[in-house]
């Protein structure tokens, strides 16, 4: 009797919570599926991340996005540290990591003036090598990384950061020593090396004129060209007051006149002052601890949570508005706790940029992008 009992009310309870969990599925919202309609919804992952270490983390890989990037394991310093060595484990846990959970796979990157050692510009004697040198070794070296991963990285960040702020070819050794083709072959190398891959140019600041006017000349000029580029990367490390949702709505629209894919890929919100000019991502830039510059390492408060929330929400506008050219929109971490923006570029702070606070718990910022996707509905 007791028994029945029993199991009368356990299968009304199992029958209960299946019908609030499907008459009300918002009350436990997953990223990628509010925005299945939308856009791919990513994280750049760390290698304790992508190696199954941080559990943690993993778990709300696997549950809230649908695409990855590597935030560093695929530059040149960690994938191919020395000339005739390449190291390519971690790199393959990431993409195994990927494949089994179905994810579309981002590489970055592989052209970029950081994270790149300087021997790739040296013969043995120091001395900068010559045109030739350098481009049979960005080629092997493309081919070799690009190859590897053939038919399973479905997209390369081909070229970072190769602009100035004022829209002119950064003065990069690549540029000094190939010319300004440099871009050209490097598209060219990454099309030969896996033709199916999508490729992109990636870079912050675009959004401001000057600098977008140039990515959309060099753009451009590469179609002109006939080169092979199926989208561009706006990086989105966004401050409070920089983009304005107008600038960034004007330049999703200026890169879609070009026909081309447009994603954000390196999504973060930083809610510190900061009282330098740069509103970029230059990741050299090192400025000292002063507690004037960290003043929520004991929290943040309300207020400014509810502000983060009002600044992503404005974003997400701009971005569910222009969801048939923006394809993905990738964050720069999982969770607070593992932000670049903790040690840049001031290190040492208490940073809040992300939707998951550091114990993995969705914030306010997390329900205000939520409520964005679903607007048509209200
Ligand atoms: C730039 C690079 C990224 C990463 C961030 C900071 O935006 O594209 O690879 O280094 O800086 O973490």
């Amino acid at each position: 009797m007791r028994f029945d009992l029993f199991k009368t009310c356990f299968f009304s309870f199992t029958i209960l919570s299946f019908t609030v969990v499907n008459t009300f599925p918002q009350v436990n919202p997953v990223l990628k599926d509010v925005f299945k309609d939308y856009f791919m919804i990513g994280a750049a992952l760390n290698q304790a991340q992508s190696s199954g270490k941080d559990m943690f983390s993993v778990n709300l890989v696997k549950k809230h996005f649908n695409t990855v990037t590597p935030e560093n394991i695929l530059k040149w310093e960690s994938v191919h540290p020395e000339p005739e060595k390449y190291n390519f484990e971690p790199a393959d846990t990431f993409v195994d990591f990927g494949k089994k959970n179905n994810l579309f796979i981002v590489g970055h990157t592989l052209i970029w003036h950081n994270q790149t050692p300087k021997r790739v510009f040296e013969d043995e004697q120091g001395n900068p090598v010559d045109r030739e040198t350098l481009l049979n070794r960005m080629r092997s070296h493309i081919h070799t990384v690009i190859g590897r991963y053939k038919g399973r990285i479905n997209g390369w960040d081909v070229v970072n950061e190769a602009l100035d702020e004022d829209g002119t070819l950064r003065q990069s050794q690549w540029l000094e020593i190939i010319g300004d083709d440099y871009l050209i072959k490097a598209f060219e190398f990454a099309h030969e090396a896996d033709p199916d891959a999508e490729l992109y140019y990636n870079d912050y600041s675009l959004e401001n004129e000057p600098k977008r006017n140039g990515a959309i000349k060099l753009i451009k000029k590469l179609l002109a060209e006939g080169v092979k580029i199926d989208g561009v990367g706006l990086q989105g490390h966004y401050k409070m007051d920089w983009p304005t949702t107008s600038q960034l709505d004007s330049t999703i629209k200026a890169f879609a006149a070009l026909g081309i894919k447009i994603m954000i890929t390196e999504l973060d919100v930083d809610v510190l002052p900061y009282d330098w000019q740069n509103h970029g991502a230059d990741i050299t830039l090192n400025i000292e601890l002063q507690e004037k510059l960290n003043p929520y390492k004991n929290g943040l408060p309300d207020s400014v949570q509810q502000s983060l929330a009002k600044r992503y929400a404005s974003l997400f506008d701009v971005l569910t508005n222009n969801n048939e050219t923006v394809s993905r929109v990738t964050f720069w971490g999982v969770s607070d706790k593992d932000s670049w923006l903790n040690n840049w570029p001031v290190r040492g702070r208490m940073n809040y940029p992300l939707l998951f606070d550091r114990n993995g718990e969705p914030k306010p910022a997390f329900e205000a992008v939520i409520k964005e996707a679903d607007k048509q509905n209200y």
